[in-house]
């Protein structure tokens, strides 16, 4: 198996600014909305982990190794993509645009606002995240505001009880997070819309009910 410098394409004693310029090339090569596979895109992204978070190149091949082995032997269960709203903004990225997700690939976000998580069967989106260890909003947890909404920008996202999503809002692919059972082995989703203009309304006070984004 290849290791996580020769994924990149970087020497294994290359510095942080290399391996980062690295890591966004290889992310653009890659995506599967420019010609490449999941499966290569998320070894880039494995990689990438691997090295960032190693003590020492020969830590990071052993967590890399590791990391792939788990991923192969992983339970049954949807692999989501997920993007923070509030990070669009600030580097000018519109959530219609076709390249959000390889824009965000390639941008150097931290894991709170960019990444990927496994939801388990019969888990919400919403549950599978907070068992990774995010803190997304929501409030009611019943269908009745929209502090949890997300944008399915792929995939399938079941929504058992919905009070409060228009129309339009749903054939938009907005959806719940807190009821909502994914649906499909993939998914790219942005999340944390509370704060889109057409959903200011829809909010509820989220102090009483989350520990999330606190005065939601
Ligand atoms: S938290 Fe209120 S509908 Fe999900």
């Amino acid at each position: 198996m290849d290791s996580p410098f020769a994924v990149l394409g970087v020497d294994a004693d290359a510095d942080q600014t290399a391996i980062r310029r690295a890591y966004r090339q290889r992310a653009k090569e890659t995506h599967p909305d420019r010609g490449g596979s999941d499966d290569e895109f998320k070894a880039v992204q494995a990689a990438y982990d691997a090295i960032i978070s190693g003590d020492t190149p020969d830590r990071a091949t052993t967590d890399f190794v590791e990391n792939i082995s788990r991923t192969e032997q992983r339970e049954p269960g949807t692999h989501v993509t997920y993007l923070n709203y509030e990070v669009l903004d600030d580097h000018g990225w519109s959530i219609d645009d076709d390249d959000l997700f390889t824009k965000a690939a390639a941008a150097g976000l931290n894991e709170t606002d960019y990444g990927r998580l496994t939801v388990d069967p019969n888990e919400t989106l919403l549950e599978g995240a907070e068992r990774s260890g995010h803190a997304w909003p929501y409030a009611c947890r019943g269908g009745a505001c929209a502090n949890c909404a997300v944008a399915v920008c792929e995939g399938e996202l079941s929504q058992l009880v919905d009070h409060i999503l228009s129309d339009d809002l749903t054939a938009e692919g907005i959806r719940l997070s807190c009821n909502g059972t994914p649906q499909s082995d993939e998914m790219r989703v942005v999340f944390n819309l509370k704060n889109r203009p057409d959903l200011a309304d829809l909010k509820l006070p989220g102090d009483r009910f989350s520990n999330a984004y606190a005065g939601d």
